[in-house]
């Protein structure tokens, strides 16, 4: 019977690794990872009906909103992922499929930038010197080509740092692109881009926000914390959604998904470091995390 046997803080899949070394700890304890939680949940569940919903002139669009370092690109990353293209060998006609296409929407947005942008996504070559309708020809083309069923566009808000005109432009051309292609529209985006697309009131009525507030005290947090320390291969029990730990965490990291499990990989590698082999008020404490607030205050 190993050591392992004990660790039962610990999720099944992790158990196995207590026993390793320090260095080869801090190695996963610093990887990325996906932490379900409930919200996120619901917003695959979401997408995922989206993406199965029957073609129609009208598509029903969404706006995942929510603040800054809050878990937005991960969810529709994650969605991404699970819809992966296919090889082109794979198929009948020779042509790869692409079911999900993300894009950013560029700073300084205007059309021959984003179809730019779309264009990077399919892997398609094109100069900057193309004129935007040939740029725009292609794009459509090839996501038809490529059974493309979904276009989500993170970083939406960006349509706000190009001039007026060039908003309105962009809003037009999404209203248009959506119709074109009978695909659903995904928006990700602070609250800037829920005010975009109330700017536009045809795009308003396509559009259902999602919202991803701020964390607080609650029972989806606290078992946000028990996943999360169920995965961290540490030796000892740290008890994360205890009342005060969860408070100490929710308070540094001032509601943000991001901060949280930053400021919790940073104390389970410096519990680790240390030999504490839990985390603790002190252990948080020692890492000299700074609030993000604060931090935007510091001068350099
Ligand atoms: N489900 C999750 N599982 C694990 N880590 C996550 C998860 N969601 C968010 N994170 C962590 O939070 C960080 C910020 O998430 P993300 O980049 O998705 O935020 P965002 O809302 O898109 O922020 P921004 O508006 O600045 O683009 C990620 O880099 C990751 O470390
Ligand atoms: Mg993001």
């Amino acid at each position: 019977m190993g050591m392992s046997d004990e660790h039962l803080h610990l999720h099944p899949s992790t158990r196995r690794f207590a026993d390793e070394d320090a260095q080869s700890r801090i190695r996963r304890i610093r990887t990325d990872r996906w932490i379900g939680y409930a919200r996120a949940e619901a917003v695959l569940a979401a997408l995922e009906d989206l993406l199965s919903f029957p073609r129609r002139t009208r598509m029903p669009n969404l706006l995942l909103v929510g603040p800054t370092n809050n878990g937005k690109t991960m969810i529709v990353e994650m969605f991404r992922r699970a819809h992966p293209g296919t090889a082109a060998e794979g198929n009948d006609d020779g042509m790869a499929l692409l079911p999900v296409v993300k894009v950013q929407m560029p700073s300084g947005p205007d059309e021959g930038r984003f179809f730019g942008a779309i264009l990077d996504a399919l892997g398609m070559p094109f100069s900057p010197r193309d004129r935007i309708a040939a740029k725009q020809d292609t794009a459509v083309r090839v996501m038809r080509a490529a059974g493309t069923r979904m276009l989500v566009i993170d970083e939406l808000h960006n349509v706000l740092s190009g001039s007026a005109m060039q908003q309105r432009r962009l809003l037009n051309l999404l209203r248009w692109l959506g119709n074109e292609l009978q695909i659903p529209l995904v928006g990700v985006g602070t609250a800037e881009a829920l005010r975009a697309i109330r700017s536009d009131d045809q795009l308003v009525n396509r559009f259902q926000p999602y919202p991803l507030p701020l964390w607080s005290d609650d029972e989806e947090y606290r078992r946000l914390l028990s996943t999360l320390e169920a995965v961290l291969p540490l030796r000892k029990p740290s008890h994360l959604a205890d009342t005060a730990l969860a408070a100490r965490i929710l308070s540094a990291s001032e509601g943000v998904l991001g901060e949280m499990i930053a400021i919790i990989i940073r104390a389970a590698v410096r519990a680790v470091d240390t030999g504490a082999e839990a985390i603790s008020a002190r252990v948080i404490e020692d890492t000299g995390f700074i609030r993000p607030s604060e931090r935007r205050r510091v001068a350099v």
